[in-house]
């Protein structure tokens, strides 16, 4: 599909369809909207007027345009209270009108930007939140669908069309940024649907060798002779049980600029979790080849950081491997040893994201950071906290998650955060190890967060546990059921507005 944006005047448009957003509370109809009122006998206002059409967020209604203007049909689609609109809503709409033109085998759609009403310095944000939405509620993960040709409805032509042409560069630039990063979300999305079998570690690391093509990117792939040199027990102990073989993801991303700080971004690369010897049920165990979304959700934010120009040099960690139960698999009570030094009694075999993150996080130090963030689909504990609403958020540094926590609420990837206080680590104390990998019963997403924050005491950091929001039960306006690609938005809104990090006295 192509999206751009023009000037001109919607009764003049010669799209099938014209796209017309609508506030709840507008009494009055838009001026946009007014020559087609008119021309209908005022049928619009009527609507509106009985409530046959209320405008609540993704109400959409449909009419007949009976050849009195070029453009065959038109669309209202509702914002909800103009009060209470964000940038998830403009998501929203945008989806759900895309969507429903497209059902009705559309090719051809212009949405009337004006209608929104969008403040001047909204401009960009806007239309960037409009395009993501657009490309987002478009995606379907069909690869493994046998497609009749019949079937396959597409819009080709979205136009954005405005009639203030002063504001044009700027919307222009919206779609430019909303395209770019939809498609890294859709990336990570195609990524963490694929099936396990066609997502080996070994694969992941050729996705993301083909991610060095940039310039600015290299990629290092360590294969079992470089983690055993590294002491990398934690991964090389959850990859015994599986005959895939481990690797260890290593890009990295240097604009070359004066004045640059380091990020590192940990992703979490199970690419199927059954447990390990302390095997999960079987009901459901299937959404466990998506263990590996912060794999995705790192590749994600790779695949365009050079092309967003971000100016900070950016590190990805993906410790990747599969969790299976085979005959030399890791056991209950076996000790490993990590890259740092440190010995884990590995209580339960199912807590092993924290095991390879322990390797990955202590090797980030290694690039000299100033600021390190992990994603992780770490604990069910997480989904019971908070849903597939929010992240949890829990780190060593106020400054860090005060920035994560604003890049949510801005990316509408919104986090939310757990503490990390002394007392929760005395659950994670070992009789015969310096620490093991459970914490009992309670407070288990906080618990695994203590075990990562034994490896990262050199550098702010803050661990997101994405195990609730990297997947959805559900089709929504622009997240179908299925993977989100969480965290992608979130960090890349993260690296626009980055101020140099303040060094700790
Ligand atoms: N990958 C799972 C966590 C998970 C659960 C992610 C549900 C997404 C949805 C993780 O490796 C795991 O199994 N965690 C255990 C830890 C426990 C054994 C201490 C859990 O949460 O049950
Ligand atoms: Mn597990
Ligand atoms: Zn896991």
């Amino acid at each position: 599909m192509n999206i751009n944006a023009k000037t001109g005047i919607a009764a003049n448009d010669t799209a099938e369809m014209l796209v017309f957003y609508l506030y709840e509370e507008n009494k009055k109809i838009h001026t946009a909207l007014e020559p087609f009122d008119t021309s209908f006998n005022h049928a619009i206002s009527e609507l509106l007027k009985n409530k046959e059409f209320v405008a609540k967020l993704n109400n959409t209604c449909t009419l007949p345009t009976y050849g009195k203007f070029p453009s065959q049909r038109i669309m209202l689609v509702g914002l909800g209270k103009k009060e209470d609109i964000t940038i998830d809503k403009i998501r929203q709409a945008a989806g759900t009108s895309v969507k429903t033109a497209q059902n009705m085998g559309i090719k051809k759609v212009t949405s009337i930007m004006d209608s929104m009403e969008i403040s001047a310095q909204k401009t960009e944000e806007w239309y960037q939140a409009f395009t993501e939405g657009v490309v987002l509620g478009l995606y379907q993960f069909k690869k493994y669908k046998e497609t009749k040709p019949e079937e396959e409805k597409e819009i080709k032509i979205l136009t954005l069309l405005l009639s203030d042409k002063e504001v044009l560069p700027l919307a222009k630039e919206g779609i430019r940024r909303g395209q770019i990063i939809a498609d890294a979300v859709s990336f990570a999305r195609d990524l963490v649907n694929t099936p396990s079998q066609d997502k080996t570690p070994t694969i992941l690391s050729n996705i993301a060798k083909n991610l060095a093509k940039e310039r600015a990117i290299t990629c290092k792939i360590l294969s079992v002779p470089d983690l055993k040199k590294l002491n990398m027990g934690g991964i090389l102990g959850i990859a015994q049980g599986s005959t895939q073989p481990p690797k260890f993801i290593i890009l990295e991303y240097n604009p070359r600029n004066k004045n640059q700080d380091t990020i590192v971004i940990v992703g979490k690369g199970i690419t199927f979790d059954s447990g390990g010897i302390c095997l999960k049920p079987a009901k459901g165990m299937e959404q466990m080849k998506s263990d590996m979304s912060g794999g995705a959700t790192v590749l994600g934010i790779f695949s365009v950081l050079a092309q967003l120009k971000v100016p900070q040099r950016v590190v990805g960690l993906i410790p990747c491997t599969e969790n299976m139960p085979g005959g030399s698999a890791i056991k209950p009570g076996d000790i490993v040893k990590f890259h740092s030094g440190k010995t884990a009694e590995v209580a339960n075999t199912d807590a092993e994201g924290r095991l390879i993150l322990a390797d990955a996080l202590a090797y980030a130090e290694k690039f000299h950071p100033d600021a390190v963030v992990d994603f992780a689909t770490l604990t069910g504990a997480c989904v019971v906290a908070l849903g597939n609403i929010a992240t949890g958020m829990m780190g060593n540094n106020e400054e860090l998650k005060n920035r994560i926590k604003i890049a949510g609420e801005k990316s509408w990837e919104r986090v939310w955060e757990l503490p990390l206080w002394e007392e929760y680590q005395e659950l994670i104390k070992s009789d015969i190890a310096d620490i093991k990998n459970t914490g009992g019963p309670g407070a288990g997403t906080i618990t695994a967060a203590c075990f990562l924050s034994k490896f990262t005491e050199k550098y702010p950091w803050v661990h997101l546990d994405i195990a609730g929001t990297s997947w959805s039960e559900k089709n929504n306006a622009y997240i179908q059921k299925g993977a989100t690609g969480v965290g992608i938005m979130l960090i890349l809104e993260l690296l626009k507005n980055w101020k140099k990090f303040p060094k700790e006295k």
